[in-house]
């Protein structure tokens, strides 16, 4: 059976995460957009965190206006977040729990528990436009919820996949990605994963029944700093 193409968005939020380790305005993010879409990313990933920690307000105003690719804006479920999404209009939203002292996001958000004020401002991103995701733990309830509340699509939690510690642990949370990766089919939601995927662990994920799309950053920005190193102390080398 012929699969179909799994896309991939690019997060660069550690991009501008470098930059503002010097407050300056290098490494450039809609530099490295721009490289990622030339080498066949199909989509731009940006978490604009409350505590703006990486990418700014601008870098996702600029993202929008000059990239190609699809953008899809990461952020907290809150009304200032709304507001923004509805005046950027990114083509997608995913909605990311968040916690100011988390290092990243540490768990899908908990749509059961908040359904109705999730439900408003799902309803309110689709008025403008955008398709709205919702990052949620591999958990049919979860799952279940996120179509009840009008979500198009869920993305999958990859966390605990990504960092088991055994191989038996490992196929025990791949077993339950591939569950839930059913009931969100069956739900009529478009699949979508992500969180700590690199270039070993990837390949199981992306042969999902169904899966669409799958959102990385880390392990690219890692394997950019590895092959580039060379390059870069070459040229700095030569020129003095
Ligand atoms: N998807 C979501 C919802 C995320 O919050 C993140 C991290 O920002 C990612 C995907 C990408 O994770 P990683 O950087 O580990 O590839």
């Amino acid at each position: 059976m012929k699969r179909n193409k799994v896309l991939l968005g690019v997060n660069i939020d550690h991009i501008a995460q470098v930059r503002q380790a010097r407050l300056g305005t290098e490494p450039d993010p809609l530099v490295f957009a721009r490289l990622a879409e030339k080498s066949g990313a199909d989509g731009i990933t940006v978490h604009l965190r409350e505590d703006r920690r990486h990418i700014q307000d601008k870098d996702v105003l600029n993202l929008r206006k000059r990239i190609r690719a699809r953008l899809n804006l990461e952020m907290a479920g809150t009304d200032a977040m709304v507001s923004f999404a509805c005046r950027v209009k990114p083509e997608e939203v995913c909605l990311v729990p968040e916690k100011r002292e988390e290092l990243t996001t540490e768990g899908g958000l908990d749509v059961l528990r908040n359904r109705e004020k999730i439900r408003a401002f799902v309803s309110r991103l689709k008025k403008s436009g955008i398709c709205v995701s919702i990052f949620v733990d591999p958990l049919q309830g979860q799952i279940l919820a996120s179509q009840e509340v009008g979500a198009d699509c869920v993305e999958l939690h990859t966390g605990a996949y990504a960092g088991a510690q055994s191989n038996l642990q490992k196929k025990l949370e791949y077993r339950k990605l591939v569950l839930a990766g059913q009931c969100a089919l069956k739900a009529g939601l478009i699949l979508n994963a992500g969180h700590g995927l690199d270039y070993r662990n990837v390949v199981p994920v992306s042969r999902m029944t169904g899966m669409h799309e799958l959102n990385i950053g880390y392990s690219i920005v890692v394997r950019a700093l590895t092959v580039g190193l060379e390059k870069a102390v070459q040229e700095m080398k030569s020129l003095i």
